[in-house]
This record gives C-alpha cells, structure tokens and sequence, in this order.
C-alpha cells in the first residue's frame, strides 16, 4: 500500500532550481491518489502580514511553477490552504492543547526571528505556526511528510500535538513520519544558499538568456585566480551544478578542476549547456501556463474542492471527540 503524503511551500515569491531540485524533483516521486501538495497561503500571511504582498498573485506564480516542473494535477491533489477552511479550524482545536512552551522552545522559530530581524514576527499567529502545520498534516491523516531539514522540529510539535490529542479524546490522529529530502543545499550564484533574500537565484521563470547571464557571473573556486592555478570543485558552485545536471562527467571536471587543467569560463558553459537543456522545458512550459491564467486558477480551484471532502471528514471526526457543536 502507498503512503498518504502531504507537503506544502508558502506563496512567498516565484519558484527558483534550488526548490526545483531541494523539493519539486522530490515530490514527483511520491506522486500518486493518496499524495497532496499544498500552498500554503496562511503560512505565508504569518510572516508577510505588513508587507503588501497580495497572495492572489504569488499563488498563481506558485502554481504554474508547480505544474511547470510536472507536477500533474491528474496523478495527485495541488490544493491552496485558505480554500478548504478546516486547516484554520482545525488549527483553533489544536491551539487549545498546544501547550505554550513546546511552542516557544522551537528551533525554527527563535532563528526566524533572529534572520529576520527587518519583520516584527513577535505575533500570535507567528508563535502558532507549527500549530497551523500540524492541522495541515493532520487533516488529511498525512504518514509521510517531505520535507528538508529545517522542518524537522515542525514534524516533531506535528506528532507531538497528535499524541495528545488522541490520548486527551480519542486516537483520531496519524502520528506522520518525516521523509528527508535528500538533495544538499542548493547552491546559489554567490555560492551562498539558493534564495530569494540573497538575490542569488535562478528562477524558473527565468529565460535562456538571463539563465545564461546569470550562470556566466556564478563566483568559482576563489583560489583560481588565474588558469594555472589548481581548484577546489567542492566549494564551487559550478561543480556542484555539474554533479545534478552533468552527473555522469562529473568526475572529469573535477579532475580536471583540481589539475588545473580546464579554465572556468569553459567549465561554465559546459554545464550551462546541460543546466539549460534541464530547464528550458520547464521554462517553456511556464510560458505557456501564463497564457493560461484562468486554466490554472480552475485547477487550484479543482484540488482544493478534492482536499475539502477528505479535510472535511477528519474534521468532523475531531470536532466530534473534543464534544464541540451540537
Ligand atoms: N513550513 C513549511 C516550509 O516553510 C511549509 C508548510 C506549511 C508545510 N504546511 C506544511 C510543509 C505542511 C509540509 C507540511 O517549508
Ligand atoms: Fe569551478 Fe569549474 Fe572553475 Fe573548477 S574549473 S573552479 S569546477 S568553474
């Protein structure tokens, strides 16, 4: 039997290779009836709440990045969050039982805080972030959750809540297991992580043309400042493209790096060459859902009516073992 497999991405900008590779390339193998892939839309309104970003937008982007990258809304269910209301209903039951310390103790949420100092993220609703994810996870009896390494103390407060919940009123809940994403962090133009923040991204809206700009300024082996001088392919962002897009000559290049043996501009436009030929599929593809706004909406719209009947069953299921309602 399949896993049930639940994950999500919050609508916070357009998609770049690093969620391509880190999650996208990832959640396609876990395709399938019981998979459900989600914008997570109120996730994002927890920490851009003052910024005037309007999500209508950003969840198009998402979207059409989603099925861009083959994501097919015939194998699974791309739903958005703030569409099937049980995820903020269920999230107030939960807040009940989610005692304040589990949640103050988090990780991820005091170093949020500290990189991103530009945010007042001293909120209520930022504090119950995990609680939110748990409801998420919950509501469709999610086993199996990939995810990257970040989101290890979410799963944790996840099955945490859910254990309390069923012992508190009756086992209701699937305690789910996290399935680490096993790509590294992606590198970005600067060598830096992959991010929007950095500025450092290749997105998958970009053309061949900006691809091509882009990957030409990508930094190298710092220690190669001229040809002659021997590299160091492991801290050049360069090679690791090399590995993901050009795996098979891999080795060669990193032989060659470390003999000094090939010069860096060449090297970038070897794998340039494959990394364009990864991506311009999808890049194709992406143009032509632009053209194709209305048909996307309708399939977000379509997914998230398929999530609400599962949603809804569960919670009233829950809302039935806490004794609310009538
Ligand atoms: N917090 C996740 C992230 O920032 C996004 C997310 C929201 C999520 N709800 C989820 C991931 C449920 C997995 C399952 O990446
Ligand atoms: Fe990087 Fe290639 Fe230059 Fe080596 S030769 S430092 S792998 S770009």
């Amino acid at each position: 039997m399949t896993k049930r497999i639940l994950s999500g991405m919050r609508p916070t900008g357009k998609l770049h290779v690093g969620h391509l590779l880190g999650a996208l390339e990832n959640w396609k193998k876990f395709e399938g009836p019981d998979s459900y892939f989600m914008i997570a839309d109120w996730h994002a309104l927890t920490t851009e709440y003052a910024s005037g970003m309007s999500f209508k937008d950003t969840v198009l982007e998402i979207m059409m990045d989603y099925l861009a990258a083959g994501l097919d809304p015939n194998k699974c269910t791309i739903f958005l969050q703030s569409l099937v209301p049980e995820h903020t209903e269920l999230t107030l039951i939960l807040s009940m039982i989610t005692p304040l310390s589990w949640l103050e103790r988090n990780p991820t949420y005091k170093d949020q805080i500290k990189e991103q100092p530009d945010k007042d993220l001293h909120t209520y609703g930022f504090l119950g972030y995990p609680v939110l994810q748990a409801a998420d996870i919950l509501l469709y009896q999610a086993e199996a959750v990939p995810v990257g390494e970040d989101q290890l103390p979410h799963l944790e407060l996840t099955r945490e809540i859910a254990r309390r919940f069923n012992h508190l009123y009756k086992p209701v809940f699937t305690e789910p297991e996290a399935i680490l994403t096993q790509t590294p962090k992606v590198p970005g133009l600067d060598g830096r992580k992959m991010s929007k923040s950095y500025g450092n991204a290749i997105y998958l809206s970009d053309s061949p043309e900006i691809v091509d700009k882009k990957v030409m300024q990508m930094v190298t082996d710092p220690a190669r400042k001229r040809r002659e001088d021997k590299g160091h392919p492991e801290v050049c962002p360069v090679y690791y493209f090399h590995t993901v897009v050009n795996r098979e000559n891999a080795d060669i290049v990193a032989k060659e790096c470390r003999n000094a043996e090939r010069g860096c501009v060449e090297c970038k436009r070897e794998m340039l060459k494959h990394l364009a030929e990864f991506i311009k599929p999808i890049y194709e593809r992406r143009k032509q859902l632009e053209s194709q706004r209305e048909r996307v909406r309708e399939i977000l719209i379509e997914g998230s009516k398929r999530a609400h009947v599962i949603a809804q069953k569960t919670f009233e299921t829950a809302k039935d073992a806490v004794g609310i309602g009538i």
